[in-house]
């Protein structure tokens, strides 16, 4: 059980005064054929004024630029982020047991999400001295010598999902911070717990005023904040539609920097020609994993008409083997943190079994509380909500086709433009579909899954589902600006 009576700002833990919201385990108790929730322990439960003291305490370490964080050198800044990966470090055992606990994410990928995080700080620190070296140089151009620097952006609102609630979360905290900007960090809904280890490695590796914690939700703390103006960076992992409200609420919207991980739809394209068990393989993993609780997963499967039975049946049978349980024995399929959740399946599916669509597996459409058993629906069609709305959960709505603009259509006309994944052996069809779908979606999947890793490569989203690019390195251009100092060659050469 984690209590938390107290918040981070301006360097120092200050006692919480206003209440607290209770955290319950994604993982329920049977108790005697009823489930009941499971006390993890509180968090702060939000409050517009504490939210205040923390943007002070940001205004002032930044300080227009001129404050100490914003003007210490790379290396320098480099330091406390080593500092804070070896406080880190010893926190891996309590922060995989709250992923289990808090989301139910399996140990083996809760592990891995803690492993992976330290990865990125590490790759990022390195991108960073990369980036510094070319900063450095000198630039002589029409009589004009300049210095091409990257520079911070300010004063940065960081919120994080509740899927990867560490990973994705320190995707947004670690490069802004490097780069010399201050933060204001809300933890996620769910996964909040594990952060108040986190935020005491921080304060003894940051200076002060550089990381404050708000909490509360958005209408009563967020959306004040950004009606301040004060806010520079905006950077969220969430909905299209609460990043639209918040960026709403900043009186001058233009001079916001938004780096934002959104909504995603990516269909799995899979041709008549297709590799089955090899295509099969991915997208079991690419829409189920995580309970398919993943922006990235492939959310509808467009199958072409000739192989639609015997895909089906692959598939289902697959879907029908995955390991369903508890986090610690490492299933695909465990509960489902959010409130409400079971209950937007159950509404998806009966949509769609109300304009034909049936449960082609046989352990489809089960639940046991918020245990979800993966639902495998077809055929679905543009008349069905599944069809169009993200449903992040474990339903796998397959559309059959029989010409190859149907698919390509249903990118063209969708709100987002994340990834596609094409499966297909002719490589010149391949090829053609990949020069298309380039110009619609951030990126292309040939017979693999969709994803965002490895985080070396750019990840981000068009139209609906992002704004700027995360990963290592793009996430550190993201969080800066790149800027001059120029002087007149003759400057320099004056004794
Ligand atoms: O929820 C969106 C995440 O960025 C997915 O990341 O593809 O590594 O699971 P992943």
């Amino acid at each position: 059980v984690v209590e938390q009576t107290e918040y981070l700002v301006d360097g120092e833990f200050k006692q919480w005064d206003g209440d607290f919201k209770k955290v319950y385990s994604a993982i329920k108790v049977n108790n005697n054929g009823v489930l009941e929730d499971i006390y993890l322990g509180k968090i702060p439960n939000g409050g517009l004024n504490e939210a205040m003291e923390c943007l002070d305490a940001a205004e002032k370490a930044y300080d227009n630029g001129f404050g100490y964080w914003p003007t210490l050198s790379v290396e320098e800044r480099i330091k406390h982020v080593e500092n804070f990966i070896k406080e880190m470090i010893g926190l891996r055992e309590e922060v995989v047991q709250l992923l289990m606990w808090e989301i139910g994410k399996n140990r083996a990928d809760s592990e891995k999400e803690f492993d992976r995080t330290i990865a990125y700080i590490y790759d990022t620190i390195n991108a960073l001295k990369e980036l510094d070296r070319r900063s450095s140089r000198f630039t002589i151009e029409g009589g004009i010598i300049g210095q091409i620097r990257r520079s911070p952006l300010g004063i940065t609102l960081c919120i994080g999902p509740y899927n990867y609630p560490l990973n994705e979360t320190y995707t947004l905290l670690i490069p802004a911070l490097i780069m010399g900007n201050v933060v204001l960090f809300k933890p996620p809904k769910y996964g909040c717990l594990l952060h108040y280890a986190l935020s005491k490695a921080l304060q003894k590796s940051f200076p002060k005023g550089v990381v404050n914690y708000i909490y509360g939700k958005g209408a009563e703390v967020i959306e004040p904040m950004m009606n301040t103006g004060k806010i520079n960076v905006l950077t969220l992992i969430a909905s299209s539609r609460v990043a639209d409200q918040l960026k709403k609420a900043h009186p001058k919207v233009n001079r916001l920097r938004s780096i934002l991980g959104l909504d995603a739809k990516n269909p799995g394209i899979i041709l008549k020609d297709a590799d089955l068990d090899l295509t099969v393989e991915e997208c079991v993993a690419g829409s189920l994993s995580f309970n398919g609780q993943r922006c990235t997963a492939l959310k509808i499967l467009f199958v072409h008409e000739d192989i639609a039975d015997e895909f089906i049946k692959k598939f289902s049978a697959k879907v029908d083997a995955l390991k369903v349980g508890m986090p610690w024995n490492n299933p695909i399929i465990t509960p489902l943190p959010e409130e409400g959740k079971v209950e937007f399946l159950n509404g998806l599916i009966k949509d769609a079994e109300s304009f034909g669509a049936k449960i082609v597996n046989e352990t489809g459409g089960q639940s046991v509380g918020n245990l979800f058993a993966p639902t495998v629906l077809y055929p679905v069609s543009e008349k069905m909500k599944v069809y169009h709305i993200e449903q992040f959960g474990p339903i796998v709505p397959i559309v059959p086709f029989k010409n190859l603009q149907e698919p390509i259509d249903y990118m063209i006309e969708s709100d987002f433009g994340q990834q596609v994944s094409i499966f297909s052996k002719n490589h010149l069809e391949i090829a053609k579909m990949v020069d298309g779908f380039v110009n619609l979606v951030s990126r292309v999947n040939v017979n693999t899954q969709s994803q965002r890793g490895p985080d070396v490569f750019p990840f981000t989203g068009r139209k609906d589902s992002a704004e700027g690019t995360l990963s290592v390195p793009d996430a550190l251009r993201s969080f800066s600006i790149r800027t001059m100092v120029a002087t007149k060659d003759s400057e320099l050469n004056k004794d």
